[in-house]
């Protein structure tokens, strides 16, 4: 099963993050030197994949513009001779081919999945959440190609997370078949911790089929009245048809102002130009936010 295309839904308002995101789209805030999207292409990339459909809206053409060229600035850059920035921002333009195609309601995570329908095709694709950033060795979401390229079947990624915050996720009631590898027999959209069945929550990467398209079409509104991935991804559980892996690495929720300002400090604190300042000046900090 060969997987190129990834749809990256980015239609969502970003209230979590307001009031930076009431003009800037959340996926354009920027971690470190690079806006979060740039890290989940980047992460595709690194997997192979090679075509990114954005599910936009009308005030998210920024993001669109941000793979493209900039012959502008590209011009002003020579001028000045800042050729490894010219490299850097040219590079962006040259990782995947974008295709942008629109939710023109925002009516939930489903029904942005099927709006990429007519793009994916007949083909397995990958979904990948705009707000989750992941890092490990390996790109995260090979580690779910790699499955569903061996078993032949749609896979999600899980993480563990604590009791008290399993009404955040998508849970998964599911049977360890290999090492951190799941048969899901059922899924739950935010469950209340009493009600879950596990702690293993969806992180926002999947690998899907094409089948998935006939249940998203069928789908009522769920859970905060939205049409939910997760309800489609049941009816693929009930008959069997959908594994989950245990993913390693670190993960970001770029909507939540710990992980985000975590995840700036993580990518500072990788760049050898800046560590030591930065420890210094964290340093420094601490006694004062203590105060
Ligand atoms: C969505 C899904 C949920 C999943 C989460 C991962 O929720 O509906 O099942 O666990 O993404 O990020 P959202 O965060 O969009 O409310």
């Amino acid at each position: 099963m060969e997987v190129t295309k990834v749809v990256i839904p980015v239609a969502g308002w970003g209230t979590r993050s307001l009031p930076a995101t009431k003009n800037l789209p959340k996926e354009m805030l920027p971690v470190y030197r690079k806006p979060a999207v740039q890290y989940v292409v980047e992460e595709a990339m690194h997997a192979g994949l090679t075509d990114v459909v954005f599910v936009s809206n009308q005030y998210k053409r920024v993001l669109e513009d941000h793979f493209d060229r900039n012959l502008s600035l590209e011009a002003v850059l020579k001028r000045a001779g800042k050729y490894d920035l010219l490299r850097q921002v040219q590079e962006v333009a040259e990782m995947v081919n974008i295709i942008s195609v629109r939710q023109k309601e925002q009516l939930g995570l489903g029904h942005a999945v099927l709006c990429a329908r007519e793009v994916v095709k007949q083909e397995p694709f990958a979904v990948m959440v705009g707000d989750d950033l992941m890092f490990s060795q390996e790109p995260a979401i090979q580690q779910l190609v790699d499955v569903a390229r061996n078993e032949h079947m749609p896979v999600v990624g899980v993480v563990e997370v604590p009791k008290e915050k399993v009404s955040k996720y998508g849970i998964i009631q599911a049977e360890e078949f290999a090492p951190d590898l799941f048969r899901v027999r059922q899924v739950f959209e935010k469950p209340e911790p009493e009600d879950a069945p596990s702690r293993l929550a969806i992180v926002g990467r999947y690998v899907l089929t094409p089948e998935i398209f006939d249940y998203l079409e069928k789908l009522e509104p769920g859970h905060g009245g939205e049409y939910q991935l997760t309800d489609a991804l049941q009816a693929l559980a009930q008959n069997n048809r959908l594994l989950a892996v245990k993913m390693v690495g670190q993960r970001f929720d770029i909507g939540d102002w710990v992980d985000y300002l975590t995840a700036n400090i993580y990518f500072a604190l990788k760049d050898e130009d800046l560590r030591q300042d930065l420890i210094s000046s964290l340093e420094e900090l601490l006694p004062c936010a203590q105060r």
